[in-house]
């Protein structure tokens, strides 16, 4: 799976949505994060994003290993929907997302 990192806390810029042929890229409230089991590593949404957000499993930075698993429970009580579209905004972001500082300008 792919997994998306802090660049994008507060930004959401979503360019990555328009790319990803299976629409697993899910829209929090402070970020967005890519759905672990419906994510089929295409890996068309990486290089769309302009701020580098978007990293292969196991090349995200270290400074950034959280988002792994923030990535994951993102999806605790969601499950796999099938489509991030219908889905729409869930605000169920990890506590520790929730409350890091807001980024940006
Ligand atoms: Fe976020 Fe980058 Fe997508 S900022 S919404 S991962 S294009
Ligand atoms: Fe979609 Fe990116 Fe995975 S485009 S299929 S989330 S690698």
């Amino acid at each position: 799976t792919y997994v998306i990192a802090e660049p994008c806390v507060d930004l959401l810029d979503k360019a990555c949505i328009e790319e990803c042929p299976v629409d697993c890229i899910y829209e929090g409230d402070r970020m967005l994060y890519i759905h672990p089991d419906e994510c089929v590593d295409c890996g068309a949404c990486e290089p769309v994003c302009p701020v580098e957000a978007i990293y292969y499993e196991d090349d995200v930075p270290d400074q950034w290993s959280a988002y792994t698993k923030a990535n994951v429970d993102f999806f605790n009580d969601l499950g796999s929907p099938g489509g991030a579209s219908k889905a729409g905004k869930v605000s169920a972001d990890p506590d520790w997302v929730k409350a890091l500082e807001p980024r940006g300008e």
